[in-house]
């Protein structure tokens, strides 16, 4: 998996010719199996509200919207929410879809009860801006799940730039106004097709408003 280093338009790690020239070279790019460590914990509660950021071909969507979500799915690739929208159909669910960068979208203002980044691999300033704004997309009480490689995984899966990868330090204070309840190094075995390597999962919540 290359992943070349280049400045566009919005400075938001790789533009949309990048990430649908990606896509249009496979017919399917990841698996499509939902992230299990969301489906941990996220089964334990009453659904709600979800916004899944930069959600491709929708692994991640399709779980929640089976599980009586009701779900928006943004990405800025239209040719994973072509996807996205053709396997919900098949399904028979609703999933809201947005064809949007993801900061452009979070300046909408609105709010949800679970908020979750899958593999977002951004570098720098504008991935403390990602996560700061996800954050404050996260309704009174609801969660923030992010999942991503770890810097550990350097030499394995994922973006061979240090810049682009997570450390527990850098996500400890990356979700102002959210607690953190689980910030976890997972080791993904080799033979896990695009996983292999470590990954970052952080899982927050926002406290409810005080009566
Ligand atoms: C590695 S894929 C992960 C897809 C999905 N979350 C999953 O776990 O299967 C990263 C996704 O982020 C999308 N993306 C990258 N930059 C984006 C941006 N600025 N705005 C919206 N989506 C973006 C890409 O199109 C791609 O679908």
């Amino acid at each position: 998996m290359e992943e070349e280093h280049h400045h566009h338009g919005h400075g938001h790690g790789h533009g949309q010719q990048h990430w649908n020239e990606r896509y249009s070279g496979a017919p399917r790019l990841f698996n499509s199996e939902p992230d299990e460590s969301l489906v941990e914990f996220v089964s334990d509660l009453t659904p709600g509200r979800a916004v899944d950021l930069g959600a491709g071909e929708g692994r991640n969507s399709l779980w929640l919207a089976r599980n009586k979500w009701q779900v928006t799915a943004v990405d800025i690739s239209d040719v994973a929410i072509g996807r996205l929208e053709a396997a919900a159909k098949e399904e028979g669910l609703g999933i809201k879809t947005v064809v949007s960068d993801i900061v452009e979208f979070l300046g909408h203002g609105e709010l949800y009860d679970l908020v979750v980044l899958a593999y977002i691999q951004w570098a720098a300033e504008e991935r403390v801006r990602l996560l700061k704004s996800a954050a404050a997309a996260v309704a009174p009480g609801g969660h923030l799940f992010l999942v991503g490689h770890h810097l550990d995984s350097l030499g394995k899966g994922g973006p061979q730039q240090p810049e682009r990868l997570y450390t527990e330090e850098s996500l400890k204070d990356a979700f102002p106004g959210l607690d953190i309840v689980v910030l976890e190094r997972i080791e993904r075995p080799a033979g896990d097709i695009g996983m292999h390597g470590v990954d970052i999962v952080a899982w927050a919540q926002r406290p409810s408003a005080a009566i």
